[in-house]
């Protein structure tokens, strides 16, 4: 049995958690929106397209704002294309997935969709085949309340309203080799730039997030924050991260310990954006966006990816399709945890993505809609993370990886509010028990409750076959005796305690 001891103090805290930290990402790719959130003649669409049960689940995953619509596809996209009457919108070639995109959906169907679901949209910008001029236009079109032709598309279009859309994607991913109309940090860093100062021009209330690397090995990564940051810094409210996770040559003890990768990234980007900021002799600090986050098994992707031929762009193909195991959501639980634990710069945050496409949830056409193994440390975390994120203590004993060295065998974040305290726990024992303790004299504890994810067969899964085959369980060796915590975490477990 491991052992690990952990000490938290009300009085130190990291940050707010922001309800933003809890987003989710829809992009138009594979059956995410068509097949997955939209299925007209789904025995659940609504008059509008738009299937019930799936805006259930998504309610029910408490996922605060949803960037859209892309991703790699939003560097092709005119948006345009998805306005006005449904039956004139053009079918266009999808690049970056190598789709048809029929345009079905737009900004103002997508809006309908957020409503439902009770989400902020995060609205991202093509600065991959555009620039500032068609962003400004967007722009125009979304938050300017009346008084010009583009408003008064959008009153013909059927919204009078704004859709006031607070904070914006300045392009996607734009180091990445695979993207439209890439460009290097010098280049970028202008492009951002001006689009930022003419966005501005046009509604100075906005946040913005300017690209950061694609992932942490890029081979420009630090070097394309620093020289981006140093054009756009006075610009923009955050810049981004993305980071995707899985399994290398079947190391699930490296893979578990993915939240170890994850911290490291968060602080060299706060340690480059503190950089410019000293260059830049200003008080203001940049927040960061992690809106690209998950578990996603990518090498299988881009083994297919050359494959496709020329003369075959299928509208709403099965791309993406991870289905997750209960190893891969207590790593994902992980990732979470490191999110919490650097509250105070990550402030907003989009689990990449929300259906179908590397998804917590799962639809089949005409068919039913599934939670996936990772819906359920989302859910859980964000119903129960709230008030302020505590700092840490933990003497734990440590397990091996071979890409990390020895990591400690539990990782733990928490955070207290009016409510009552929450931790969140994983143990990365492949085999073992962990046992640990929590001194909570400070706290007051009256009661303790513990649920999670955790299984005999690590690998199970929910899927069409078998739906509700993984969920929450109660664990119940949490214990309170004279103020001290004591509580088992099964081996690759994900908990969460919630004490009042
Ligand atoms: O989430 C899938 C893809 O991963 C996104 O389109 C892109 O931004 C990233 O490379």
């Amino acid at each position: 049995m491991a052992r690990a001891r952990l000490t938290l103090d009300p009085a130190f805290t990291i940050g707010t958690v922001q309800r933003r930290l809890f987003g989710g990402f829809v992009e138009h790719l594979g059956r995410h929106v068509y097949d997955g959130i939209h299925e007209p003649g789904h025995p659940s669409a609504g008059p509008d397209g738009f299937r019930r049960d799936v805006i259930e689940l998504v309610r029910e995953l408490g996922v605060s704002t949803i960037r859209y619509p892309g991703g790699n596809f939003v560097s092709g996209y005119e948006w345009e294309d998805g306005v006005g009457p449904a039956e004139q919108r053009p079918r266009r070639l999808d690049l970056a997935w190598h789709s048809t995109e029929t345009n079905q959906v737009g900004l103002h169907e997508f809006q309908t969709w957020l409503d439902h679901v009770g989400s902020e949209l995060m609205l991202a910008v093509n600065l991959g085949t555009r620039g500032p001029k068609e962003a400004i236009e967007l722009l125009e079109y979304a938050n300017i309340p009346t008084g010009t032709a583009r408003t008064a598309q959008r009153a013909a279009n059927g919204r009078d309203e704004p859709f006031g859309v607070k904070i914006w994607c300045l392009g996607n991913e734009m180091d990445g080799p695979w993207q439209l109309g890439r460009r290097n940090a010098e280049d970028y860093g202008k492009l951002a730039s001006v689009t930022a100062n003419a966005m501005r021009q046009v509604d100075n209330t906005l946040e913005l997030v300017v690209c950061g690397s694609s992932a942490r090995d890029m081979p420009t990564f630090g070097a394309w924050e620093r020289t981006v940051l140093e054009h756009t810094y006075s610009d923009v409210d955050y810049i981004s991260c993305h980071a995707y996770y899985e399994p290398v040559d079947g190391d699930l003890a490296s893979f578990l310990a993915s939240g170890v990768d994850m911290d490291a990234f968060i602080e060299a980007v706060v340690a480059t954006a503190d950089h410019v900021r000293a260059l830049k002799r200003t008080e203001k600090k940049m927040m960061i966006s992690f809106d690209e986050w998950n578990v996603w098994y990518a090498s299988r992707w881009n083994a297919v990816e050359d494959t496709f031929p020329v003369d075959h762009w299928p509208v709403a193909p099965r791309l993406l399709e991870d289905v997750y195991s209960v190893a891969d959501a207590v790593t994902f639980g992980g990732l979470l945890i490191s999110l919490l634990n650097h509250a105070d710069r990550v402030t907003s945050a989009s689990l990449a993505q929300l259906v179908n496409v590397i998804g917590p949830i799962m639809t089949e056409p005409g068919g039913p809609a599934w939670r996936q193994t990772t819906f359920f440390p989302f859910a859980v975390t964000s119903r129960a993370a709230r008030g302020d994120a505590l700092r840490v203590v933990l003497d734990a004993d440590t397990v091996p990886t071979a890409k990390y060295g020895d990591v400690p065998v539990v990782d733990a974040a928490a955070t207290v509010s009016p409510d009552g305290l929450s931790i969140f726990l994983q143990n990365r024992h492949l085999t073992e028990p962990t046992t640990l303790t929590v001194d909570l004299h400070r706290f007051n504890p009256a009661s303790v409750a513990a649920e999670g994810i955790w299984d005999d067969d690590i690998h199970a899964v929910n899927d069409l076959a078998d739906t509700t085959r993984v969920g929450l369980r109660v664990n119940d060796t949490a214990m309170l005796t004279d103020g001290v915590l004591t509580v088992t975490l099964p081996p690759v477990s994900w908990t969460a305690l919630t004490i009042g």
